[in-house]
């Protein structure tokens, strides 16, 4: 699948924001805490989310999605996670917590092999072996046993899946556990937030020390996902790209502070207590210094849209340093300089220089970084199209059709 996009079609007009994939799994991963119904509204229909739920299905989950509503209810009829459905999405480790909670026992296949690569899992699990239960890596599958007891543990880095699982674990446990250093990204807020509807005991919801005192039973609970806010920066980033003016409803802009505060010394922003105006006339000269890291600072997911509007700004310099996920810059780069983009990487930094971008073919090769090369085509002189749009649709409901609505020229190629 591609997208073609002939730039230079200025944007006009509303938008709605729809729930946070990273929001909608983590929700999803701890409804199997309770076999009664956990009601989720604002359930985004994209395919990380469609996945999720297959794999509590084949586990045993009764689920119904109406509209974007999605109700979870039932018992799990197996704790061995089957290969087929885990391996699709790294957010079948976000089940992890909950199922060694509440069956003191799980299988988990990982997608490629057992805590190594990229995207290392050693933080939850080093914080479950903290909790009491037994962990053994076979093959490409994790093995945990044993019913979590409280404890205190210190993460050495504020993880997001890991406070989502240890979260997951520690609300069904024996006794008291404190964890210290949790990541407090919104989505983290909304999981704690929902685990107390559900009956948990947490105190210092969305702080980075929590503790949480272990009950015997959660029940069932209904709860919203929080608005997407990687697809707010992204709608943003579009109306940058384009030049225009658009509005985006239904967020909630404190979420996204950090990126506002770069682009509102750039362009117009108007920011109401649930939507953001931005108006663009021309390409500001540079983004100054990015640095990544943990919420409440400049996220990694909006790294990938920021280097796209450096790479076009007016002939100035940025410079991004990614502390999170530093193979998200080689190859994004390396595709925008395709496009005419001067941007030179080393190690986990990428110097910018603003330059005019052409349209060309450019190949998408994970999710974030595909939505910033569609935010390089909307700006690009000619046509540039996109491939890999598959991992685009991992995260995005419809990204043509909805940049297509404010004006843009992008059809889907399949
Ligand atoms: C979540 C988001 C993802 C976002 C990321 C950082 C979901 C489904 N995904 O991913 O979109 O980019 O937060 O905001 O919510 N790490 C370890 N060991 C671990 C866990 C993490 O070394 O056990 C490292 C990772 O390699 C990475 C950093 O910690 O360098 C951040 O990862 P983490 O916060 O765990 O991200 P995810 O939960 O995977």
């Amino acid at each position: 699948m591609e997208y073609i996009i002939n730039g230079a079609n200025r944007l006009y007009g509303e938008i709605a924001v729809y729930g946070a994939k990273n929001c909608a799994l983590p929700l999803l991963g701890a409804s199997v805490l309770t076999d009664e119904d956990v009601v989720i509204h604002n359930c985004p229909y994209i395919v990380d989310v469609a996945n999720m739920i297959d794999l509590l299905k084949a586990m045993g989950k009764n689920i119904t999605w109406q509209g974007d509503t999605v109700v979870v209810s039932g018992k799990l009829n197996t704790v061995k996670a089957p290969e087929k459905y885990a391996t699709l999405l790294r957010g079948s480790a976000l089940i992890l917590g909950g199922v060694v909670a509440k069956y003191n026992e799980i299988e988990l296949p990982l997608p490629g092999g057992c805590a190594i690569g990229a995207r290392p899992i050693d933080i939850h699990l080093a914080g479950l072996q903290a909790l009491g239960v037994d962990v053994q890596c076979r093959d490409s599958s994790v093995i945990c046993r044993g019913k979590p007891c409280g404890a205190r543990y210190h993460m050495r880095f504020a993880s997001v899946g890991a406070t989502e699982n240890l979260l997951c674990a520690s609300v069904l446990a024996r006794g008291e556990t404190i964890l210290s250093n949790a990541a407090t990204e919104p989505e983290v807020v909304a999981l704690e937030e929902m685990l107390v509807a559900m009956g948990a005991d947490i105190e210092g919801v969305g702080g980075v020390d929590i503790t949480v005192r272990g009950t015997d039973k959660l029940h069932g609970a209904e709860f919203t996902v929080i608005p997407d806010r990687i697809v707010v920066a992204t709608y943003l980033s579009a109306a940058v790209a384009a030049t225009g003016r658009v509005t985006v409803t239904n967020c909630r802009p404190e979420h996204l502070r950090s990126f506002i505060n770069k682009l509102e010394t750039r362009f117009a922003v108007k920011e109401y207590f649930d939507a953001i105006t931005l108006t663009a006339d021309s390409q500001p000269s540079d983004y100054g210094r990015i640095i990544t890291a943990p919420y409440p600072f400049f996220p990694t997911d909006m790294q990938s849209l920021t280097m796209s509007l450096a790479a076009f700004s007016n002939g100035g310099k940025t410079i991004i340093c990614e502390n999170l996920f530093e193979n998200r810059l080689q190859s994004n780069a390396a595709e925008l300089n395709k496009m005419g983009a001067n941007i030179i990487v080393k190690d986990n930094k990428a110097i910018i220089y603003g330059s005019n971008l052409r349209g060309i073919t450019v190949q998408a090769r994970d999710l974030r970084g595909g939505a910033g090369l569609v935010i390089a085509g909307l700006n690009a002189r000619g046509q540039t199209v996109v491939r890999g749009v598959e991992h685009i649709n991992r995260g995005y409901c419809n990204l043509a059709e909805s940049l297509a609505e404010l004006g843009a020229d992008i059809t889907e190629n399949t």
